[in-house]
């Protein structure tokens, strides 16, 4: 009879998705775990510190400058540390993860956070070393974050939690280089999920809409991407705060979820790509602020060739 259970079960779990349900790993509380969060300095990366902190989690701050990550940490107080290690540098990231498993004794939860904005430019004009950084810190970075510290992750049976965007499914138009890494790390969450299952890993994607950060102030002041926003409908473009954000990918970080998606609309619009996909790509080649925009960054580009 247990015999005749155990097929049963085995058989459920080879169904797709419904067997997820069935053999889903335990829920991963954050209390007294360890949390390494890259472009913890500020935006999304601080606010995600706090709030896994505040949680009874302990966190190793990653970034490029230490300044800020020790203003951090004091602020926290006990359980949290600072390392500088800019994701471009393999060996720095090394160094980050094996002084947050001596600080802490191991690690639990990665979270890749740390990106950029390019300048809004199209892929004729950007300078092809703004393409290529862009891609090198929020496509590469994430690799590199996830390579140091995946044989802590998998000590600990932990997660690891990729900061996408729903720039992974969106058009990228005069932000190229800043979509081609989220499709990218969509692409990375996917494969480490199934080629962690086997060690109790799990790996997840945030597809984030727009948030109240320092990146959206910055790249909607450039008045080519402004031209695109107010192309967009509003409660595309509205940011949502960096506690929101946080909010969502922490509750995705417990639920070891493959997809966290903020604010409400991406769900909707993830589960449905294909036509959203196509339908925006149309409504953008024929949206006249949209043309207007590529024509001016063209022209601004030429002229200062000439
Ligand atoms: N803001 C949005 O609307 C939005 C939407 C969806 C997804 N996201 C994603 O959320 C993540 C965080 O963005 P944010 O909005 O919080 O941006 P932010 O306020 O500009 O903060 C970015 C953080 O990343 C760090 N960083 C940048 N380059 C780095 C490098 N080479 N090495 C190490 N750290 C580096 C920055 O460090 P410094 O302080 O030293 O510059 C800063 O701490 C990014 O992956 C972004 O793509 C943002």
């Amino acid at each position: 009879m247990r015999l005749a259970g155990r097929s049963a079960m085995r058989l459920v779990r080879a169904i797709p998705v419904v067997g997820s349900r069935f053999g889903a790993p335990p829920r991963l509380d954050l209390d007294g775990r360890v949390v390494f969060v890259t472009g913890a300095a500020r935006g999304l990366g601080a606010q995600i510190a706090r709030a896994a902190h505040a949680r009874g989690a302990r966190v190793a701050l990653v970034g490029r400058t230490l300044g800020p990550l020790e203003d951090l940490a004091a602020e926290l107080g006990d359980g949290a540390a600072s390392f500088k290690a800019d994701v471009t540098d393999a060996a720095a990231l090394q160094r980050a993860a094996d002084g947050a498993v001596a600080a802490f004794g191991g690690i639990d939860v990665v979270i890749a956070n740390a990106g950029i904005a390019p300048p809004s430019e199209t892929v004729a004009t950007i300078d092809p070393d703004d393409f290529e950084h862009t891609v090198e810190v929020d496509l590469l970075g994430q690799w590199r974050t996830v390579r140091a510290t995946l044989p802590a992750v998998i000590a600990r049976r932990g997660h690891i939690a990729l900061v996408g965007s729903i720039y992974a499914f969106f058009n990228g138009v005069l932000a190229a280089p800043y979509a081609v890494s989220k499709a990218g790390v969509e692409q990375l969450s996917r494969a480490l999920r199934v080629e962690l299952a086997q060690h109790g890993v799990t790996a997840g994607i945030a597809y984030l809409g727009f948030i109240d950060t320092d990146l959206t102030s910055d790249a909607f002041a450039d008045e080519h991407a402004a031209a695109i926003r107010s192309a967009a409908p509003g409660f595309i473009t509205r940011p949502m705060s960096a506690e929101a954000a946080a909010d969502a990918v922490l509750s995705g970080v417990e639920r070891r979820a493959a997809q966290v998606t903020a604010p409400g609309w991406v769900g909707p619009l993830l589960a449905a790509r294909t036509l959203t996909t196509a339908v925006m790509d149309d409504v953008l080649i024929h949206n006249p602020r949209v043309n207007g925009a590529i024509r001016s960054a063209e022209a601004v580009a030429s002229q200062s060739d000439s």
